[in-house]
């Protein structure tokens, strides 16, 4: 971590999770832009430190601080509430942007390693047949889905509930959780809709049927997603959350955003959109006006539906 950064007296302070790369990476540069000081993890502490360098270099935004972060482990989780205690006292703005995508890839999803010719083919693709295309690089096993439940669900989860003091702190704390249109299920919607009688055990039981289910082979059959199975339901599980939150919270802004089908890591690059695309619509909601709504999902900039 970082000890020479000094904040700007009274701005906002917000942590963005994933903040090395992608959409984070993006996210963090525009809440900087717009005077929030901005602490960028990353589970690498070298990747992380260098991205948050290369941004204070190359957009002279001196309001941007390191600190590791892997949402999986509790000790890591830990020492980012203390340094956000000792340093701050408070937390204005938590973006839970980092996931990953619950598959293998069959080769590095970094830009460089997809071919000229597969550049080339995917350009000429609308969003269906580019996420087929996706789909046939990937391989969705037991461990993989087990993994993207553990970093998107539980991850996710366990940073929010160590934040949610510091962020209690605050006037107008928000979380901005970072879902997708993946996480949209017509198959649970009437159980994870009924938010008045949802609960967090309930949320863990429903993620262990679906695990137990991964593993016999019977996804399909009991009408769980197919493809990015595991994504899927981690995100789905997560707008849940979001809105369980945001019924005990009412004194925080507990919503989630669809950043749009974009060219990062996670999908080969194989998206429409641009991070900088991507990045304003997570940006948007966690810079929405002090009485804004809560327990909402955003898509294109706009409040939409969560199912
Ligand atoms: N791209 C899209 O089309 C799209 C669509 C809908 C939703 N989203 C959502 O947007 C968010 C950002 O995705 P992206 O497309 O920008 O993907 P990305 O480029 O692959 O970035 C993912 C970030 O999450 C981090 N991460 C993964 N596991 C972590 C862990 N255990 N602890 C801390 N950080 C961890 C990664 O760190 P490393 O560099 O160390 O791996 C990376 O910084 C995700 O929530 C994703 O589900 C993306």
């Amino acid at each position: 971590m970082e000890s020479h950064v000094v904040p700007v007296a009274n701005a906002r302070v917000a942590v963005v999770t994933g903040g090395n790369k992608g959409i984070g990476l993006e996210v963090c540069r525009q809440l900087a832009g717009s005077g929030v000081t901005v602490v960028l993890t990353a589970r690498d502490e070298a990747r992380g430190a260098a991205a948050a360098d290369e941004l204070r270099a190359t957009t002279g935004l001196s309001g941007v601080l390191f600190h590791q972060l892997d949402i999986t482990d509790a000790p890591s989780v830990a020492r980012l509430a203390g340094f956000l205690k000792t340093r701050f006292g408070k937390l204005d703005i938590l973006v839970n942007n980092a996931a990953i995508g619950g598959v293998e890839y069959a080769h590095d999803p970094d830009y460089c390693s997809v071919t000229s010719t597969e550049k080339e083919k995917l350009s000429g693709m609308d969003r269906d047949r580019r996420l087929g295309w996706l789909w046939e690089n990937c391989r969705e096993t037991y461990d993989t889905a087990k993994e993207g439940l553990r970093t998107n669900y539980y991850g996710t989860k366990q940073v929010t509930q160590a934040l949610l003091p510091l962020l209690q702190a605050t006037d107008d704390g928000r979380i901005v959780n970072v879902s997708s249109d993946f996480g949209q299920l017509r198959e649970l919607k009437r159980e994870l809709n009924d938010i008045d009688s949802l609960t967090q055990e309930r949320l863990d039981e429903l993620l262990d049927m679906f695990l137990k289910d991964f593993e016999a082979g019977t996804v399909e059959t009991r009408g769980w997603p197919m493809y990015f199975s595991a994504y899927k339901v981690a995100k789905a599980a997560m707008n849940a959350y979001s809105r369980i939150l945001a019924r005990d919270h009412p004194e925080l802004r507990v919503n989630c955003v669809h950043p749009g089908y974009v060219k990062t890591d996670l999908t080969i690059h194989s998206g429409l959109l641009t991070v900088q695309e991507g990045g304003s619509r997570v940006a948007m909601v966690a810079l929405l006006p002090a009485s804004g709504p809560t327990g909402a999902f955003f898509e294109d900039f706009k409040e939409s539906s969560f199912v």
